[in-house]
């Protein structure tokens, strides 16, 4: 009986380590995806041990990583080539309009191409800062004191504040942008801007406040598209060209979180951008 419980417990022994040996990969396989989808440096996923299976799983996944990179890069280079390219045609018609004379017709045709010029830029300078930044610990109180004294400089008044530990693996270029892209439309539509960090269990909350007219609810969805804006018709020379907020979302979709809208308790728009941990 001894002897019986010997082996039992030997061959128990067995499966369990044989268990432990091809979880352990499929596990890693976890974590990489885990961090692929937040934006993240990847580990790399060298098996040597492991069933067939979960080599080529893990083989599968650095492939579609790989693809998945250079499909978003190029998606970003050729809107960024195709945007080049439009200034030169826009620039002839420029020449052209200058040669025609002056009338409401002409006048409203520059408008136009003056319009298109300024999205095309807007569009190149984003695609110019879609560098190759990687994620690193950094402290997002630093980041927020930079937004914060950015929008100083120009006599803002701005309330800056934050909860818990503020060090986060995020790419810090592209958050900056993502936060003065929002803080200074909250300037422009409000005077009174609250800007507050939150660090939560799995995720950390950025809200921007402010006490301006706000947007109303079913628009919410149409300021983050491209080009969009709401006030067109009440001040078209207010700074932006409708790209702060697709790109506000989209830094915040890169590092697997989001942008999202509602009412903010000071009066006007309430943006919570939430960045996963
Ligand atoms: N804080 C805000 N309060 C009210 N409206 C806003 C606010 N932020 C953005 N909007 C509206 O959303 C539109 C899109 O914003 P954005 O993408 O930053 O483009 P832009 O600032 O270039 O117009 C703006 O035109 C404006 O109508
Ligand atoms: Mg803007």
């Amino acid at each position: 009986v001894v002897a019986q419980l010997g082996i039992a417990l030997v061959l128990f022994g067995l499966a369990i380590w044989f268990m432990r040996r091809e979880l352990v990969p499929i596990e890693h396989l976890g974590v990489a995806a885990d961090a692929l989808g937040k934006g993240r440096d990847v580990p790399d996923l060298a098996f040597s041990g492991g069933t067939r299976e979960v080599r080529n799983a893990a083989t599968a996944f650095h492939t579609m990583r790989i693809r998945l990179r250079r499909s978003i890069q190029q998606r970003t280079e050729m809107l960024a080539g195709v945007s080049h390219d439009l200034r030169t045609p826009l620039t002839r018609m420029k020449l052209s309009l200058a040669l025609l004379p002056e009338s409401p017709e002409t006048k409203e045709l520059e408008n136009d191409v003056v319009d298109m010029e300024r999205m095309i830029e807007g569009y190149l300078a984003f695609a110019r800062g879609e560098g190759d930044e990687d994620p690193a610990l950094v402290d997002l109180s630093e980041i927020l004191e930079d937004v914060a004294a950015g929008a100083r400089r120009d006599n803002a008044s701005i309330d800056l504040s934050w909860q818990g530990d503020m060090g986060v693996e995020l790419r810090p270029l592209a958050i900056k942008r993502c936060l003065t892209n929002l803080v200074s439309n909250a300037l422009r539509h409000g005077s009174n801007v609250r800007l507050e960090a939150v660090r939560g269990r799995t995720s950390v909350e950025i809200v921007v406040d402010d006490d301006g007219p706000g947007i109303p609810q079913d628009r919410y969805e149409d300021v983050f598209r491209p080009f969009f804006r709401l006030d067109e018709s009440r001040n078209a020379d207010t700074g932006g060209v409708g790209l702060g907020l697709t790109i506000a979302r989209d830094v915040a979709r890169s590092h697997g979180g989001d942008v999202v809208l509602g009412p903010s308790p000071l009066g006007g728009l309430r943006v919570i951008v939430r960045i996963p941990l």
